[in-house]
């Protein structure tokens, strides 16, 4: 297979695994530690572009393991509109790959002064984001060159899953992240597959994400990777939203990704599946277990669905590389766009 920067460091995601989870451990115990000494209520995560995406799936299995709320921070509500906010009780976690979004560190910075305990999820030890929050979780992943994040995406997620492990004492979880690199390995096998259905997509000009609950994360990363490297218009939804009226807009031929993995989401995903198809939409399913006959892409089995994101991204990961590569553009220099991206 052709290589880039970017096509090397998404084949580094299992050994970046196994380093986040080993290296990354004793920070997660310790701030989980300090959480429960300090009786955290709920979480906040404050982050941009694919962190965000992170953040969303922290957002769902924090909640859902933990049974704390988490919801995402809205950085304006600082930077654009100076409010005062009070974050007694909450966990508020800064999550950037470089540690360098203005925004982000506001939001930590006013949330310590207002009351919050506060951390990092950070591959940049030294950045200002790690030294304004009072822990850092770091994801180990290496020093990531490409435009395009792929290493310290998933293993931001799978921090978010150690802690989520650690807090709640979630055996599945834990059993999961042991194997995670080796699935992670596995779910990387179908690039052959990937590049065959690239081909498939060189001329189209729109495609839709789809997925629900946890792996809305997936949905939504995805369609950031494909539109930052291969220039389509991709558009995410959650399966439910797109039932709420967008829809009206898939017309003939229009290419929806569908991430169903085995699980809660599932059969929804299938439901939808069929409604794209009745409006002649060419639906792409990325099935796991029962459904993974019909699937244009099976998807690695991490043995729980909690952790199904952290690998069910890798073939879309390629897909966005194989797809720029195939429409003669070049996956390490997305134009206009530079490694670290600052706003206020
Ligand atoms: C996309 C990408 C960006 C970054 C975003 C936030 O592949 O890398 O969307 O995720 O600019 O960057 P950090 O995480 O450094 O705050």
């Amino acid at each position: 297979m052709s290589s880039s920067i970017m096509h090397d460091e998404i084949f580094e995601q299992p050994a970046a695994l196994t380093r986040a989870l080993t290296e990354g451990r004793s920070a997660v115990t310790a701030l989980v530690a300090e959480a429960k000494r300090r009786d955290v209520r709920y979480l906040v995560l404050a982050a941009r572009g694919t962190s965000d995406n992170a953040a969303t799936y922290a957002k769902y299995l924090i909640q859902i393991t933990c049974g704390l709320p988490a919801a995402l921070a809205a950085p304006s509500v600082h930077t654009l509109y100076q409010a005062d906010v009070d974050y007694r009780g909450a966990l508020v976690i800064g999550v950037s790959q470089s540690g360098a979004g203005e925004d982000i560190n506001e939001v930590v910075a006013r949330a310590k002064k207002a009351g919050a305990l506060t951390a990092a999820l950070t591959n940049t030890a030294d950045s200002r984001l790690a030294q304004e929050a009072e822990h850092t979780l770091l994801c180990h992943a290496g020093v990531e060159k490409a435009v395009a994040a792929t290493k310290t995406y998933t293993t931001t997620l799978a921090l978010f899953a150690l802690l989520a492990a650690e807090w709640s004492g979630h055996n599945e979880l834990h059993r999961g992240l042991e194997r995670i690199a080796d699935v992670a390995a596995q779910a990387l096998t179908v690039e052959a597959q990937v590049q065959e259905l690239a081909r498939t997509l060189i001329h189209a000009e729109r495609i839709l994400t789809v997925a629900r609950g946890l792996h809305l994360c997936t949905a939504i990363e995805a369609a950031l990777k494909l539109a930052e490297t291969s220039y389509i218009t991709a558009q995410p939804f959650s399966s439910a939203d797109l039932l709420h009226g967008p829809i009206a807009s898939v017309a003939f031929n229009i290419p929806c990704l569908l991430f169903a993995p085995k699980g809660q989401t599932a059969a929804g995903i299938a439901e939808v599946a069929g409604s794209l198809r009745q409006k002649a939409a060419r639906v792409l399913l990325l099935a796991g277990g029962d459904t993974e006959g019909a699937a244009a892409l099976p998807l690695a089995d991490p043995g729980t669905e909690l952790l199904s994101p952290i690998v069910d991204i890798l073939p879309a990961q390629l897909l966005a590389y194989h797809l720029t590569l195939a429409r003669g553009l070049d996956p390490d220099n997305p134009r206009g766009l530079t490694k670290v991206t600052i706003t206020r």
